[in-house]
């Protein structure tokens, strides 16, 4: 055999398993991408127009309770923790205490997330203000775009407010 010959079988060969390689690896990329649906189901969108100051919005992501509270031009704003849409300042954060797990509720007046177990208190931000919640409640990831929210994405006010080390 010619070595003119072999190398142009050594080339077509190598190509062959290349071309093979990268079949074999899209054929096991697609295996293990979860499916759209799946994707999709792990995804909220909500309309924040639809949102109205001092008034919480309940929803769910993934099965846990969120709260959304438009903030009131009086309630103070935390940036390590608020997220900001156009001009409004919101709270986002997943509904369960970081204690032991119960759901809060939002007293309007006295502008607070009470846990009826063990008697903690969050602030209008989130942030455990009394009792045995060890931390703040958590923000759950989120994007903004216009007046959508996206729960179950990491935009850029997300990942700048998880660099701030108290919301970790
Ligand atoms: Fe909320 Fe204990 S579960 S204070």
């Amino acid at each position: 055999m010619s070595c003119k010959r072999r190398d142009f079988l050594g080339i077509s060969f190598a190509s062959f398993s290349a071309v093979g390689g990268l079949f074999t690896l899209i054929g096991i990329k697609k295996n293990f991408d979860p499916l759209p649906s799946v994707i999709a189901s792990g995804i909220t969108h909500v309309d924040l127009s639809k949102c109205k100051a001092g008034v919480l919005f309940e929803t769910e992501w993934q099965k846990k309770p969120i709260f959304i509270l438009k903030h009131l031009p009086s309630m103070k704003t935390n940036p390590n923790r608020d997220v900001i849409v156009g001009k409004d300042v919101y709270t986002i954060v997943i509904g369960i205490c970081t204690h032991l797990g119960c759901i809060p509720s939002y007293n309007p007046i006295k502008e607070e997330f009470l846990c009826a177990c063990h008697g903690g208190i969050f602030n209008a931000n989130g942030i455990n203000i009394f009792g045995p919640p060890p931390k703040p409640l958590v923000i759950p990831p989120f994007k903004i775009e216009g007046e959508k929210l996206t729960l179950g994405v990491e935009g850029e006010q997300y990942k700048k407010l998880m660099s701030i080390k108290e919301n970790q």
